[in-house]
């Protein structure tokens, strides 16, 4: 199957990605707080679908200087299991290593065994644990991976 075109996206479409995260996320982001972050000049939004008519995918990175980090990353319930995670993640790597950061971090919830395998088929490991980290109890695993020399393909 083709991949689907990446879109970069812009503050005007806070709405969209706030609709993807409250049927995506345990702990949506508002409409708000997308509108904020998209303002950011270190943040590159990229996502899959239609901003006017819904977006199956969305990952939002944050780059600032040699620091990259994924903030957020979030597939339509519709549509997972069919590669988008897997593609927007090859593409926010290509985008970091283009620019010339050699480390992509992020954390997950200990407890997200879907997105933990996900991580680790990109080469992710495990760097530390914060305690307690999220709402729900649970401890954030932090992870990170090389960037340049990837493939930007899992496995
Ligand atoms: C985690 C998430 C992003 C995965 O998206 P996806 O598009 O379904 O992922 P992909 O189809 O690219 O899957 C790639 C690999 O990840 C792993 N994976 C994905 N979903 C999985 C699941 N439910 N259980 C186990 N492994 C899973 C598998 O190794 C999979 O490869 P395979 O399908 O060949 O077995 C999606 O489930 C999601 O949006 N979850 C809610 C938000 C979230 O947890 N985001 C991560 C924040 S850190």
């Amino acid at each position: 199957m083709t991949p689907p075109p990446v879109v970069i996206l812009r503050p005007e479409d806070a709405g969209a990605l706030a609709e993807l995260s409250r049927l995506a996320d345990q702990d949506p982001w508002s409409e708000e707080s997308w509108r904020d972050q998209l303002a950011q000049p270190a943040t590159l939004v990229l996502a899959t679908g239609d901003p006017a008519s819904g977006l199956t995918g969305a990952i939002a990175l944050s780059m600032v200087h040699e620091f990259a980090e994924i903030l957020n990353l979030l597939i339509h319930p519709g549509y997972r299991r069919q590669g988008l995670a897997s593609h927007l993640l090859a593409t926010g790597l290509k985008r970091t290593g283009e620019r010339g950061i050699d480390r992509l971090c992020l954390d997950v919830n200990v407890n997200n065994a879907a997105a933990r395998a996900l991580y680790a088929g990109f080469g992710f490991s495990e760097d530390g644990r914060r305690p307690r980290y999220y709402s729900d109890g649970s401890d954030a695993m932090l992870m990170s991976c090389k960037v340049a020399g990837t493939t930007g393909l899992p496995g």
